[in-house]
């Protein structure tokens, strides 16, 4: 232990007033994921435990921290949508993310317009300027060191379906900044938005 160095293991509690694991795992790419019962209610709710993790075929996870609607309905359908929130969505996806009672539909609760997909029967936001139709393709319960399921579900699923607004495509290249992209950061409320003034680029280099 150096004095210029908070040092804690997990297990034995972090020792700050706040959990900082977020903020520094962050930040994080929103998940903002529609789905839909069995019984036919929509459901549309933020999961910033997002991310893509392969390009062929595409695949995309976000883990579910308990069982909530999303997983049931996945489990369910095996189907979801991944929408694109962005800074004029931000309001609207908070919304979405009330701890509402399964027959609640967030789509109405946020004020959003769902509009049908191409390939899955599960409708994407309308408002949304990119979105995934997706098929769930592995469900698997997240374990601790010892092997115990810690009661959190990692749900991934392959994108069948691409949505992108012409306007992002600037010569057919997609523009990720004109989107204004919102990502999720630390404490209860922090989130930044991708900002064109930010972009750097570097390339990879070359051996030797
Ligand atoms: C920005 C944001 C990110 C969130 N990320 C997660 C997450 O990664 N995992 C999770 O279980 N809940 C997350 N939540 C909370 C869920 O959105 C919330 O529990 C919601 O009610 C779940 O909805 P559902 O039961 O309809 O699936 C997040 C909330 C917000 C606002």
């Amino acid at each position: 232990m150096t004095d210029d160095l908070h040092f804690y293991e997990p297990g034995h509690g972090h020792g700050l007033p706040h959990d900082p694991f977020n903020a520094i795992v962050g930040p994080r790419p929103i998940g903002w994921i529609a789905s839909r019962s069995s019984a036919g209610v929509l459901n549309l709710a933020p999961y910033s435990f997002f991310n893509a993790f392969n390009y062929t075929p595409p695949l995309v996870g976000f883990s579910s921290i308990g069982r909530k609607d999303t997983l049931r309905n996945i489990e369910q359908t095996g189907e979801f949508v991944w929408n694109l929130a962005t800074r004029p969505l931000a309001e609207a996806m908070n919304a979405s993310c009330v701890a509402a009672p399964p027959e609640v539909d967030e789509f109405a609760l946020a004020g959003l317009t769902p509009a049908a997909s191409r390939v899955v029967s599960v409708p994407r936001v309308a408002q949304s300027p990119v979105s995934f139709e997706c098929r769930s393709t592995q469900i698997i319960e997240l374990q601790g060191l010892d092997g115990n399921g810690v009661g959190s579900w990692l749900v991934l699923g392959e994108v069948v379906g691409v949505h992108i607004a012409r306007h992002l495509l600037k010569d057919g290249v997609y523009d990720t900044a004109a989107a204004a992209p919102i990502l999720r950061a630390g404490g209860p409320a922090d989130y930044f938005e991708i900002t064109a003034d930010r972009l750097f680029k570097m390339r990879r280099p070359a051996w030797p």
